[in-house]
């Protein structure tokens, strides 16, 4: 392993950019559960990818490991991952996040709307900061976390099975059911507001 951080002279100012990132989100979350009455967020997490992690990714890619792909080629070298109660949340969190006014939106892919083919589901956000950094954001509820959570652990394992079909297979199908409770329990909430709204009128 190399002396020197991948990040260079650049890591204190990705740690400040990160956690400054976190201490807004939660200040968002303080506003919203004021103004909706609950959280919409769950749980946030931030982290800037390890110096190990990163050089593999640029070995992986077959690109050089310096300073400038870590923060330019590749786009997470930040990244923040916001778990979210309820799937109209994530899209109301996506808004909110969109409108803070340092920062850019590069790229938006909405595994959401489109799941992978393996099943996984989360929107993800790639913003500039008005430093010149690259942020991702991934936005999910509670059940797409949890199976990202499994099927990574999974991840390593598979591969060298012989039921590797199956197993794929088999992740794909709770993918899509945790993706209908979902549904189901907006569709409850939504009931819950509509009659506590009715009954406030
Ligand atoms: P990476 O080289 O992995 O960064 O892929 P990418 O730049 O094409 O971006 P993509 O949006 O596909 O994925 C970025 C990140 O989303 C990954 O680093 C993971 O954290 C997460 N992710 C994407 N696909 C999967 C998946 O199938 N399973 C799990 N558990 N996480 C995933
Ligand atoms: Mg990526």
């Amino acid at each position: 392993m190399s002396e020197t951080s991948i990040y260079g002279e650049y890591l204190p100012a990705m740690e400040q950019i990160k956690d400054e990132l976190l201490k807004r989100i939660n200040e968002l979350r303080v506003r919203l559960t004021q103004k909706y009455g609950s959280d919409p967020v769950d749980h946030c997490l931030a982290r800037i990818k390890s110096d190990e992690s990163m050089r593999e990714k640029c070995r992986r890619n077959g690109i050089p490991e310096t300073t400038e792909n870590a923060l330019h080629f590749f786009r997470d070298a930040i990244g923040l991952r916001i778990v979210c109660s309820f799937l109209s949340d994530v899209y109301t969190i996506r808004d909110y996040l969109i409108r803070f006014n340092d920062l850019e939106l590069v790229e938006e892919k909405d595994y959401i709307r489109k799941a992978k083919d393996n099943g996984y589901r989360s929107l993800h956000l790639i913003v500039k900061t008005s430093q010149g950094f690259f942020v991702e954001l991934q936005l999910r509820t509670i059940s797409m976390d949890t199976w990202a959570a499994l099927e990574h652990q999974m991840k390593y394992k598979k591969g060298k099975m012989a039921s590797e079909e199956l197993i794929v297979s088999e992740l794909k199908r709770c993918a899509d059911e945790l993706a209908s409770t979902d549904v189901s329990m907006q569709t409850i909430r939504d009931m819950i507001f509509t009659e506590e709204g009715a009954s406030v009128l």
